[in-house]
Formats: structure tokens, sequence, C-alpha cells
């Protein structure tokens, strides 16, 4: 009994993070890759069950990341591994988390995709996790700028993801 209490009130339930953008193949898949990497080096994989990414529109489905977000993963070490996928209304019942990166994409979430089957928690931005705010709140859509647009939402994307991780878990 006591051994069954004690795994009770110390074993934490499983998160599932989902991160979204318009595309899914700039912004969320290197904020994706960025938490998985951070989640690995910490020694924290065991606190998650899926840590995933997608795009609100279906444009690039099937599409690999943008060469620029591979790139700035890369030259961080971090990998990517991902192919755009859409965000459907089911998913908000899958995951536990999800976390989009500017206005359009909260917009779209909640108000467009979000239906009466969606029980769980409402979509959130990435920058309510921008403590002590060190960044720009809103992960800004990078497609058309260059590729300091790409540095600095992987700066963005490293620091939220710290952030989440020392006040979520
Ligand atoms: P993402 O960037 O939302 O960060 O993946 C974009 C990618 C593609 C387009 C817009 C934004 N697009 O219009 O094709």
């Amino acid at each position: 009994f006591y051994t069954i209490t004690i795994a009770i009130m110390t074993q934490d339930k499983k998160i599932s993070v989902a991160f979204v953008c318009l595309g899914n193949i700039c912004r969320s898949p290197m904020a994706e890759a960025i938490f998985k990497h951070k989640v690995k080096t910490l020694g924290l994989s065991d606190r998650f069950n899926k840590i995933d990414s997608f795009g609100t529109g279906a444009y690039h489905v099937g599409d690999s990341p943008d060469f620029r977000s591979r790139e700035t993963c890369e030259k961080h070490g971090v990998p990517v591994d991902h192919f755009a996928q859409q965000f459907k209304a089911k998913h908000f019942n899958e995951f536990d988390y999800v976390i989009c990166m500017d206005e359009s994409n909260l917009y779209n979430l909640n108000e467009r995709i979000r239906s009466k089957t969606s029980t769980k928690n409402k979509a959130r931005l990435f920058g309510e996790w921008n403590t002590g705010k060190k960044f720009n709140q809103i992960v800004d859509d990078p497609y058309y700028g260059g590729i300091d647009g790409f540095e600095y939402n992987f700066q963005q994307c490293s620091y939220f993801s710290e952030e989440f991780l020392k006040s979520e878990l």
C-alpha cells in the first residue's frame, strides 16, 4: 500500500507539448527541436509523453523544415527531424500545452480551429515564458526576412524553453 501511495505521490503525469506556427517549416519545428534537445540534455525525457509541432495552415504539409531553420539549429548543435503537419481540433485533446508563436496563430487556434470537442487548455503564446522580458514576446514570422531573424527566433525559443522547464515541471 505504501509503495503504491508513494509511487502515485511522486510520479508526475507525463506532459505532452505541441508547438504551433503558421507553416510548420520555420518557427515551430525549430521550437520543437530546441525543446527536445534541452529536455534530453537535462535528463528530463521521462517527464514527457510527446513533443511535436504543427502549422495552422496546410500549405507545407509533408515538407521538411526551411533550410534556414535547419542551418540555424545545426550551427547550434541541435538536431532537427520533422515533416510539416497541420494542427486540427482533436490535437487540443492530445496535448497538455499548445504553444504558439504569434497573435495570429493564437487567434487561429483558439477562435477558428478549436471546437466544442476540444476539452483541454486553450493555446498560449510561447512568449508567456519570456520571464524577465529578455526578448520580444512574439516569435515573429522569419520567412521573408534574412538569416538574422532565424537566429533571433533560436535565441528566443532557447530561453523560453528553459523558462518553461523551470516553471512547469
Ligand atoms: P512558419 O513560417 O510559420 O514559421 O513556418 C512560414 C512559412 C511559410 C509561410 C509563412 C510563414 N508561407 O506563407 O508559405
